[in-house]
């Protein structure tokens, strides 16, 4: 049986003992099973964590509460984030995967989600991939992130999230030393193969080096 951990989840073990662990972190209304398929494509062989956010938005899971569409309970996101981050933690001693080979992949709700966690836990994540996020809160801290690897797939067209805002967010990871690498593309919120591929090539260049 799946132990609770705080949250729903699955966890998949990796090819090897010394495989990377991605968290994969999902969009509003998805779950724990919606992105395994992608991570599993993204970096085959890696250790899976998954967890399905805990908050309901007229029964859709997020990661975190917002008052609007964009705009976000910044109080409970703090809250959530610190509580993903506690899982996180607990999930890597349940299971044994090796906390420094961590990767967040994350999309809409599930890469604010993972920006936060970034800000709020610098070093619990070695790398993310950010696909169609925003700036979670801005920052009162600059948070040490030296040398962080962070994709970020944003779309000129996407109506949820505001480019400027996408933008935003990788000045605020630049500032604060990550190595942002932010692709833009003619589309809208829906991911395409093509980031995918983009995605993939970019993290097996990080893994290899983890
Ligand atoms: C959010 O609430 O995190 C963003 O608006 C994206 C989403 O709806 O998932």
């Amino acid at each position: 049986m799946t132990p609770d951990l705080g949250f729903v989840h699955r966890y998949l073990p990796g090819a090897e003992e010394s495989s990377p662990t991605l968290l994969l972190l999902h969009g509003t209304g998805g779950s724990e099973e919606d992105l395994i398929p992608l991570g599993q494509d993204l970096a085959p062989g890696a250790a899976i964590l998954s967890p399905r956010g805990k908050v309901s938005e007229y029964g859709a899971a997020r990661f975190f509460r917002r008052l609007a569409e964009g705009v976000f309970d910044h109080e409970d996101l703090r809250f959530r984030t610190h509580e993903l981050a506690e899982f996180v933690e607990a999930a890597a001693e349940e299971y044994g995967f090796d906390r420094s080979k961590l990767s967040a992949v994350g999309y809409s709700n599930g890469a604010n989600v993972a920006g936060s966690t970034i800000l709020l836990h610098p070093g619990l994540l070695r790398a993310a991939v950010l696909l169609r996020a925003m700036v979670p809160f801005e920052p009162e801290v600059t948070p040490d992130l030296s040398g962080m690897p962070v994709f970020i797939a944003a779309g000129r067209m996407d109506r949820m999230i505001p480019p400027d805002n996408t933008q935003r967010l990788a000045d605020i990871l630049t500032e604060a030393g990550a190595e942002v690498d932010l692709r833009w593309r003619n589309v809208g919120h829906s991911l395409t193969y093509e980031e995918v591929g983009e995605a993939k090539e970019w993290l097996a260049g990080v893994l290899q080096g983890l």
